[in-house]
């Protein structure tokens, strides 16, 4: 399993410490999600932060961005350090220029569903994309209950992969912990984001180790 601790559960206040355990960890990424407080009733951080983050942190970094025009970023987002870049396919009129327009960059592309959003939806984009990430809570808040239909919907998805030929690898992204880890990597998940489950824990490292086995 690839696994992809969320900085949104971490201590803002000492992101350092925070950072070294995730260097000396088995996570082989670190998500970070960026909020504009219009697409998701949430304001999170932006590029300043993911710039000084990239400093410190050894992992290449997967930047979710929960934001409209995301195409508008896609230079910013290249500058401060991200290996990957997510964008809303909710968020994008013109997907399948700026799946194009963030490989011309150099990183790779993933696109993200809504719980709400089909996986149909990327019938037509899939083969382009390297990553979908499925949320499995609607997105804006680290804590909430992972929704129980996704595991169909990976389903779905593995199956739309299969038929058109895809190497995309599907990310699950909001309520993952040791148990919903375990059921998303069975219906077919390669990835999971999991936040709170990392940083909520006395021993975050134990837990990374962990999801990495499943
Ligand atoms: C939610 C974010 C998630 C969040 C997950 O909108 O996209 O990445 O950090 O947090 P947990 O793992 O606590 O559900
Ligand atoms: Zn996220």
């Amino acid at each position: 399993m690839i696994v992809s601790p969320s900085l949104l559960s971490a201590d803002f206040s000492c992101l350092r410490t925070d950072l070294e355990m995730i260097n000396a960890s088995e996570a082989d990424w670190l998500h970070l999600d960026v909020m504009d407080g219009v697409f998701v009733p949430n304001i999170s951080f932006g590029f300043p932060v993911i710039e000084a983050v990239s400093r410190i942190c050894k992992k290449p970094l997967d930047v979710h961005l929960m934001i409209e025009n995301p195409q508008n970023y896609i230079s910013q987002v290249r500058d401060c350090g991200a290996a990957i870049m997510n964008v809303h396919q909710e968020a994008c009129v013109h997907l399948h220029r700026t799946v194009q327009a963030i490989k011309a960059a150099g990183m790779k592309a993933a696109v993200t569903l809504n719980p709400a959003t089909p996986v149909c939806m990327l019938e037509d984009i899939i083969s382009d994309v390297d990553m979908v990430l499925l949320m499995s809570v609607n997105p804006g808040f680290g804590g909430q209950k992972f929704i129980s239909g996704t595991i169909a919907k990976i389903q779905r998805l593995r199956k739309l992969i299969a038929d058109s030929g895809s190497e995309a690898l599907i990310q699950i992204d909001g309520g993952i912990n040791l148990t919903t880890g375990k059921e998303v990597a069975e219906a077919g998940a390669d990835s999971v984001v999991a936040g709170s489950a990392v940083f909520g824990t006395e021993n975050p490292t134990a837990v990374i180790s962990a999801l990495k086995k499943l």
